[in-house]
């Protein structure tokens, strides 16, 4: 038997999900739906708390003309698929998505926005996604609202925040807030967040041409109009060259170590990746090109604002944090990975200690290679090394090449 599932966002139902609701036999949903569309009198009903009791009073299909109520667009990030798990066939009448709505409320295109969800989900997800991009959509959850965001965002992460409350129903308000008020608050379930940085607003309603230009954050859109929604496609190349990245006296991880230690790290929307002696912050900026919220750790003030302003040039987001590893790291949050370009084997253990899935190491010294796979096999990690030495061809007069030895470095590893 065919489930209908109802979205309800506050609007009259169409005609022809009420006619569903007038014939059903079994109404499922939430308190608030259900007040809402008004089920006909003596027509048993669930309420829907718990999802997995809700869908065993459905039990297998053998029931006649079950209906289910929830908000939004039951199809994304819904009961739609609990459904289909389940083996149940649905006809699906979609309202308006809480993200769709909160988008219209602030007056934004969303095509080029990030949605994420911390509905029953840990939050450090959604967080390193509102770290890494300027236009996100987060369906919060208990324990994971605007106060918790806002806590874990401010004050390094200049953001407004849209917090839609009940949208669509007679309780609905739409508040702008910085993340450091929004932990002051006291808010209403359910809500969707927009976590907004105001530069990626302007530049994305500058784009006439339909968001391709737009600022997603990871500075890899290009030009054209947008052809595909979210985050866009990540980036065309990556390892780039040392020239794309200002460095003093070639303090920059050769592109070829750096194509290792990218695929050890493998930095992606969601994850906090730390470049700790991050020199010009070429893998920091690689990593943020990947859609990873990333920070750049060095002690020098110079390398700081030299790291600042590739992170300018290549129009990525990486916060920069200036200070000796390891006592600086003791203020910044869980990283998923790490890569230590710079600082001994004390630097490497403080990391591993706090790494989530990896650490990458790049060293020059033979006599660190022991003492840096014994910090990380400390840790838990199962530690690899390989020496890497890369021979470029380079031209000669009268056409002909020769190869020019880089120096020899050491990269060592390790996952959990
Ligand atoms: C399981 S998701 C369901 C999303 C739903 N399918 C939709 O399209 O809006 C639950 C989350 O959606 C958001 N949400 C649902 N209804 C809402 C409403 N009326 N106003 C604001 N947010 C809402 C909240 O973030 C809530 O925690």
């Amino acid at each position: 038997m065919t489930i209908s599932v109802i979205g309800y966002d506050g609007s009259p139902l169409a005609p022809a999900a009420g006619d569903r609701l007038a014939a059903a036999s079994l109404v499922v949903g939430g308190a608030r739906q259900l007040r809402a569309v008004g089920v006909p009198e003596g027509v048993p009903q669930v309420v829907m708390g718990d999802v997995e009791a809700a869908l065993d009073a459905i039990g297998d299909g053998d029931r006649e003309r079950v209906v289910v109520v929830a908000g939004g667009d039951p199809g994304f990030f819904g009961i739609v698929r609990a459904l289909r798990a389940r083996g149940h066939a649905v006809e699906v009448f979609p309202a308006i998505s809480s993200v769709s709505g909160a988008f219209a409320r602030a007056g934004l295109s969303w095509d080029d926005a990030v949605v994420v969800s911390a509905h029953g989900r840990e939050l450090r997800r959604a967080v390193n996604a509102c770290r890494a991009h300027g236009k996100v959509a987060v369906l919060t959850g208990p324990g994971a609202g605007p106060a918790e965001l806002g806590r874990a965002l401010a004050p390094h992460t200049p953001r407004t925040f849209v917090v839609c409350e009940h949208l669509g129903e007679p309780a609905e308000r739409v508040e702008r807030v910085r993340p450091a008020e929004a932990t002051t608050r006291t808010w209403r379930d359910p809500n969707v967040v927009l976590v907004l940085d105001e530069r990626t607003v302007a530049a994305s309603a500058a784009d006439v041409g339909g968001g391709g230009g737009g600022d997603s954050g990871n500075g890899c859109d290009g030009g054209g109009p947008r052809w595909v929604a979210g985050p866009g496609p990540g980036p065309a190349a990556w390892a780039l060259p040392e020239t794309a990245f200002e460095h003093r006296d070639s303090m920059v991880t050769k592109a070829e170590v750096r194509a290792l230690a990218l695929a050890r790290l493998g930095p992606r929307l969601g994850d906090l990746i730390w470049d700790v002696g991050a020199g010009s912050g070429a893998v920091a900026i690689e990593c943020a090109r990947f859609g990873a919220a990333v920070i750049a750790v060095d002690r020098d003030e110079a390398a700081c604002e030299r790291i600042r302003r590739n992170v300018w040039a290549h129009r990525v987001r990486v916060a920069v944090s200036r200070g000796p590893a390891p006592a600086v790291l003791d203020h910044l949050p869980d990283p998923d990975a790490v890569f230590v370009g710079g600082g001994g084997p004390e630097v490497v253990r403080a990391c591993a200690d706090r790494a989530l899935r990896g650490v990458v190491v790049a060293l020059a010294a033979v006599e660190r290679l022991r003492p840096t796979c014994e910090a990380l096999a400390a840790a838990g990690f199962a530690a690899e090394a390989v020496q890497l030495q890369a021979n470029r061809l380079a031209p000669l007069p009268g056409g002909a090449h020769r190869l020019a030895a880089a120096n020899p470095v050491f990269v060592v590893w390790g996952a959990k």
